[in-house]
């Protein structure tokens, strides 16, 4: 069949080579199956929406998924890998890593190559030129302004090292990420780039053709019986318990008799190529008895609602209260209220879920990313019925993640699969895959009343909350019960009363996602409170300061609030760019300025066990490795944990090798979620350096018994108290020449917290963070078009670690922010239904605002190593209010229901112009 197609010659990366000219094979494929260029991503299902897949061809950057191989005779290629040797970088791919313009990396390839086209034809582009070459390409991590600020760097041939040297170990230092040389020049594998072997054999899933259905029968046999088909798998072949769950094991590995919703895999396809796999995946006959779907939350509890579970559809139920509500509203002189509702929204981590599972004599190995690699391995060996030192799991390199690769996804049918065939099993879901099966944010809907004094002061908050579970349980409790907890914002309120509630419906499960259930509440209390400022003539910033909580003070769920409360410096640090935007948008029409504040919980808290562990090895002279239980998401945290290390050791970050998420050699630290990790994590490093330096003591007293006294390590040499020195490096090598190790291990267990319900025993959470956003928005009154020209975002952060890494997560979230404000929703079902990554909505750099700042409030936490605190979630979670008040004050319209679309804008001014 190939031959019949014409030969073209092809010129990548300054080689010759000769292929049939497919008219549908994409240049992507070629480069990524044959050459084995892996450099460019597939991030949309090649449909030229991400830009992962971008090279130049003949001086121009282009999607290397749009072009067919029938079309490039001739062609002159470079990919990320024609850039530089790995030696010497290229100067674009040295700027990316000085500005921080990269996280996860899974775009970093496309974007330089995009930039570096750029720079080829136009040396000296402006801003709007630089936006314009890269619109096309997507960076959920929200890198854009870094992007932006390493190609003028370029352009202006700077190349000054903002205090990046690798010799630094200062705390706060902006060193270079860990893994960044590999990101910028294309060489890190994530999984889908793992090299297809002899063994390798490809899986493809069945999918349900509706979202609530009884399976009556599944036949395989027309599968099974195609040539090149190695196993086809259904319920029946899980040996153990089909079931996972992050809290409760309720959702299927394999649908047996009913699925829920469309993202239930029914069997699993496993065949000697890819093309067979999919072929076969349609010859699975599934016989439905379709039952009636519900998607709404509220109409799911309804006695006559389908049932999703015998024990109904109710996942969870909290409450709050405090004081005597009734009496509150009584004592207020004003009242404001509002039903607020916030979508589902997709994490839209740009890598897709992918990975490969491996059988080696009795033991599974997986291969994919994820956010806590234990839990993951007790879960499969609970399906699988099998020991669980018989699972390994292995998080690889992750292309973004944001809370949405805590849970099982793929794993579980990787481990199945190889345990079944005994054959090396790869999945790659396509994004459409990806988006039907893949965990949200759970959309909420919110009645709330807040009663005001008309000083200013809050004295009642009401809210009842209904939120949508999706099909599974997923983290939905925990992530309810913080809703619940966050309900009236970082403020002193004396009477409350909060109801919320979780519901199952035929949707996708929601999950955890950047901000855990904060960022929904955060939305209906800051709108309300700016309502409230207009009404009693407050400035929208005195009015939160009047409120905030202070040391001293306890939180609506009676926490005692610390020495590291410090909402109130947030709001100075924002105070004069409040009071400079107003100067500046006077009465310009449609320009706005908007605040909103938030603060969140650092650690799971709510009575888990939160703890870390950390080892670190002395290697050689110039090679120590710190193993880690957290994972590098591209939120920096093997940069900030190998920092702290070489700085507790007095060594060079240089020096500091880490190695994180493989279940058989590092260490459990729980989820890398909840910001918890530079804490927890971090304080699990100090305690192993402590503990190596013990060890180092303890063998120079045996190798050098001229050492007198108190023996103490610093940096690279051995010390007593006589100040008799000797080198560390001689004692490396005599401790690993009698076979032993120098070795520390450190475990940090936070301080134990209370569940909701035990309000008033203990603190809820080991720490708070606090902060305030402002945003100044532009609305364009014909189209109801918003665009963004400010956002500010200071934040609490405890103490900088590295500010580059910090600063980049403030950014990423305020950019998550603002497609949460304006444009970003995942629809389940219906004609409108998110089946590709451009319906959901996620930012593009053209929407860049033009001041982009993150605000870094400097006061040592009493709990976090060096006395930081994490920030990675709470950097999106009062974001979009900033926006939608800042919309308010620019055309009087109040967005209760997000997106705040430019059609709702539009719809809602021309219903206010007919009144
Ligand atoms: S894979 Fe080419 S644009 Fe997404
Ligand atoms: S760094 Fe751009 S998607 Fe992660």
């Amino acid at each position: 069949m190939m031959d019949q197609f014409p030969i073209v010659t092809l010129i990548v990366n300054n080689r010759r080579y000769q292929v049939q000219a497919d008219p549908n094979r994409s240049l992507l494929d070629y480069l990524r199956d044959d050459l084995g260029l892996t450099g460019a991503k597939n991030g949309c299902d090649q449909k030229g929406i991400c830009g992962a897949c971008t090279v130049i061809v003949n001086g121009k950057a282009m999607k290397s998924c749009q072009l067919k191989l029938n079309q490039l005779n001739n062609a002159h290629i470079t990919t990320i890998e024609g850039l530089s040797d790995g030696k010497v970088l290229h100067p674009l791919q040295e700027a990316f890593i000085r500005e921080g313009a990269v996280q996860c990396g899974f775009c970093t390839p496309g974007m330089i190559m995009a930039s570096k086209a750029l720079l080829d034809k136009n040396p000296h582009p402006t801003r709007d030129e630089i936006m314009a070459a890269l619109r096309g390409n997507l960076c959920r991590c929200g890198t854009y302004k870094k992007v932006i600020k390493a190609i003028q760097d370029v352009s202006r041939a700077e190349s000054a090292n903002h205090g990046g040297e690798l010799e630094q170990v200062e705390i706060g230092a902006p060193l270079p990420p860990k893994m960044a040389v590999e990101k910028v020049t294309g060489k890190l594998k994530f999984a889908a780039d793992l090299p297809v072997t002899s063994e390798t054999t490809f899986a493809k899933i069945v999918w349900p053709r509706f979202p609530h259905a009884k399976i009556k029968k599944v036949d395989i046999s027309q599968a099974v019986a195609l040539p090149g088909v190695i196993a086809v798998l259904t319920a029946k072949d899980v040996p153990g318990q089909n079931a996972f769950g992050g809290i409760r094991a309720d959702q299927p590995v394999l649908a047996e008799d009913r699925v829920r919703y469309l993202g239930d895999p029914i069997a699993l396809v496993i065949a000697e190529s890819s093309a067979v796999a999919e072929q076969a995946r349609d010859l699975v006959h599934v016989d439905y008895e379709p039952l009636k779907p519900v998607y709404d939350p509220q109409e799911a509890l309804a006695p006559d609602a389908p049932q999703l579970f015998p024990q109904g559809n109710l996942v969870c139920r909290f409450s709050l209260t405090r004081g005597q509500i009734e009496e509150g509203f009584r004592r207020s002189d004003i009242v404001v209220e509002g039903r607020f509702s916030t979508p589902a929204v997709e994490h839209a981590y740009l890598e897709t879920e992918a990975g490969i599972g491996e059988w080696d004599e009795g033991k599974v190995t997986i291969r994919a990313a994820c956010q806590y690699p234990q839990t993951i391995q007790r879960q499969i060996a609970a399906i699988l019925d099998l020991p669980v030192e018989m699972v390994r799991v292995i998080s690889h390199p992750t292309g973004g993640a944001f809370g949405g690769k805590t849970d099982i996804s793929i794993h579980a049918l990787l481990a199945l699969g190889a345990f079944v065939t005994h054959r090396r099993v790869r999945i790659v879901l396509t994004r459409e895959e990806s988006l039907r099966t893949s965990v949200k944010r759970h959309p909420m809907k919110m009645n709330y009343r807040m009663g005001l004094r008309r000083d200013g002061h809050i004295e009642a908050i009401s809210g009842n909350i209904i939120a949508n579970c999706g099909a599974y349980e997923a983290f939905s409790i925990p992530v309810i019960e913080q809703t619940t907890a966050f309900a009236t914002g970082p403020y002193t309120v004396p009477h409350v009363a909060i109801e919320s509630r979780g519901v199952f419906t035929n949707t996708p499960p929601s999950s955890a996602f950047r901000g855990f259930g904060i960022p929904q509440p955060t939305f209906a209390v800051e709108s309300l409170l700016d309502e409230a400022a207009r009404k009693l003539d407050i400035s929208p910033l005195e009015i939160r300061r009047i409120n905030a909580v202070r040391q001293g003070d306890r939180t609506v769920a009676e926490q005692l609030l610390g020495p590291d409360t410090h909402l109130v410096e947030a709001l100075d640090a924002i105070e004069q760019d409040y009071i400079t935007a107003q100067q500046e948008i006077g009465d310009r029409p449609g320009w706005g300025v908007g605040i909103a504040c938030g603060y969140k919980n650092v650690g799971l808290g709510l009575g888990e066990k939160d703890y870390a562990n950390a080892e670190i090895e002395i290697l050689s002279d110039d090679k120590i490795l710190l193993r880690v239980g957290a994972i590098d998401l591209g939120q920096g945290s093997a940069t900030i944990l190998a920092q702290i290390a070489a700085h507790a050791l007095g060594v060079s970050y240089a020096d500091i090798d880490v190695e994180m998420g493989d279940t058989a050699n590092d260490p459990d630290a729980r989820e890398t979620n909840a910001s918890r990790q530079t804490v927890m994590s971090g304080n699990a490093v100090l305690h192993a350096v402590e503990s190596l330096k013990k060890e180092i003591a303890k063998f120079a007293a045996v190798y050098y018994p001229q050492l007198r006294g108190n023996i103490a390590v610093e940096g690279k040499n051995i010390i007593d108290s006589n100040g008799q020195r000797v080198e560390l490096a001689a004692l490396v090598e005599s401790v690993h020449a009698d076979g032993k190790r120098l070795l520390g291990r450190g475990m940090y267990l936070a301080p134990q917290t209370v569940p909701l319900e035990q309000k008033g025993e203990g603190p809820n959470y080991p720490t708070f963070g606090f902060f305030a956003n402002l945003a100044v928005a532009r609305v364009d009154k014909h189209t109801g078009r918003v665009s963004v020209e400010k956002l500010v975002s200071a934040y609490d952060v405890g103490k900088a670690i590295n500010r580059l890494t910090l600063e980049g997560q403030i950014e990423g979230g305020a950019i998550m922010g603002m497609g949460y404000a304006l444009s970003e929703q995942y629809i389940a079902h219906g004609p409108n239904q998110t089946n590709n990554l451009a319906q959901c909505g996620v930012p593009r750099i053209n929407s860049l605002p033009k001041e982009l700042e993150a605000r870094l409030i400097e006061n040592e936490d009493s709990l976090g190593p060096y006395g930081a605190k994490g920030v990675g979630e709470m950097a999106m979670v009062a974001v979009a209010p900033a926006i939608t008040n800042a919309i308010y004050d620019a055309c009087r319209v109040r967005i209760v229901d997000l997106p705040a679309s430019a059609d709702k804008i539009r719809r809602a001014l021309e219903k206010e112009a007919s009144v």
